[in-house]
């Protein structure tokens, strides 16, 4: 009988959204071991390692790197200091997880990408959102050939974010959360509706700051125009009475429909409108072959453990988080320039080189 894999032993680095991947990763405690968890904040580290048994509390990256006993170092700190810190761990040897954005620019995704095949490690970006089972339903239905031409999708965050968010210290500006609204929020639906229809040809953007006195945008409204012709919205917003972030795609064959709960959409219940009764009943025998995995942080995490052990393909990949981010980048340059920008951007384009004016 095949023995099961030693458990991946996790260090997690930086304490905020972080407490969720630690959590998540004692949730998993078949696949991960977490042997340290680190955050510049002492008092924070050494709670978070309180949670679980023999986990070591450190309060400097670097003693994490040095450790012979982590396998991954999953990076949870503020934007701005991604690039740097991810180029530390794969050079010290770790393979490494991090959180999104994963750095400012499409060059620094290159750069990333190019050094993880140098030093032979792995970088997993965070998109927890597309493993939601209402999602990953859709998207088995979109391999099996079943939905048909897409027509329309809308894609509609609706957050709320106050003066008591924008109060530490790194948000709400260009130089340390590397973007407002679009690049910290909508992020997570855009890979949602990326993950289904893959990349546009074309990004027309408006964006504001109505909602916060801070210099990033917090409001913005976005078509996007695909290759096969079919169209997308996306609106975002921090000022929402209700929060809900929703998605409604729109095929030849079918209508789905997202639930609205704000931070996990992805997950059911979707809504799959057939109007054909023997296509509908095609559907749901198709549905009903597809295993429930998990969803989330947690669903994100499992399979990242999986593709560990076997050598196989990430969940989530730098081309996957390149891709959201080439459309970030080019709703920035549309807003500014009032143009569509046309996707793929050129290899000489300056919009590689950032989006932040
Ligand atoms: N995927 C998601 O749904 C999701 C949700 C929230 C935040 N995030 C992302 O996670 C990252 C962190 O956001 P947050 O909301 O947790 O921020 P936060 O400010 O609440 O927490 C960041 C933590 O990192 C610590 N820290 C800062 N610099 C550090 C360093 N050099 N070494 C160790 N610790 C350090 C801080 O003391 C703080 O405890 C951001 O990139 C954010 O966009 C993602």
């Amino acid at each position: 009988m095949a023995t099961a894999p030693a458990p991946i032993r996790i260090a997690v680095v930086g304490l905020g959204i972080g407490r969720l991947h630690v959590i998540s990763c004692a949730e998993l405690k078949d696949r991960y071991r977490v042997v340290a968890v680190c955050d510049v904040d002492e008092a924070r580290a050494r709670e978070v390692a309180g949670w679980l048994r023999d986990v070591r509390a450190c309060t400097d990256l670097e003693e994490v790197l040095a450790a012979d006993d982590v396998d991954v170092v999953d990076l949870c700190t503020p934007p701005a200091q991604h690039r740097e810190q991810v180029e530390r761990c794969l050079r010290a040897g770790k393979d490494v997880i991090c959180e999104k954005p994963l750095v400012g620019s499409l060059r620094e995704v290159d750069e990333l990408a190019a050094l993880a095949e140098e030093t032979g490690r792995s970088v997993m970006p965070i998109h927890q959102y597309r493993f939601g089972r209402g999602v990953q339903r859709l998207r088995a239905l979109v391999d099996a050939g079943l939905t048909g031409r897409p027509y329309v999708a809308n894609v509609d965050v609706a957050w709320r974010r106050g003066a008591d968010y924008y109060a530490a210290p790194w948000r709400g500006r260009w130089e340390t959360e590397l973007g407002g609204t679009l690049v910290s929020h909508a992020v997570h639906a855009l890979d949602m509706a990326l993950f289904i229809l893959g990349p546009p040809v074309g990004v027309w953007a408006r964006v504001a700051t109505l909602v916060n006195d801070v210099e990033v945008e917090d409001c913005a409204a976005v078509t996007l125009r695909f290759g096969d012709g079919s169209l997308a919205t996306l609106s975002a917003t921090v000022g929402s009475a209700v929060e809900i972030s929703r998605h409604r795609f729109t095929f030849e064959h079918l209508t789905a429909e997202s639930g609205t709960e704000p931070y996990a959409n992805g997950k059911e219940p979707w809504e799959i409108t057939v109007p054909d009764d023997d296509h509908r009943a095609v559907v749901d025998a198709h549905v009903a072959t597809l295993p429930a995995q998990h969803e989330d942080y947690v669903g994100q995490l499992d399979r990242y453990a999986e593709a560990h052990a076997t050598g196989g393909p990430l969940p989530v990949t730098l081309d996957d988080a390149r891709t959201a981010l080439e459309v970030v980048t080019a709703m920035y340059v549309s807003a500014r320039e009032d143009r569509e920008v046309l996707l793929p951007l050129a290899p000489d384009d300056p919009a590689l080189g950032g989006w932040r004016p």
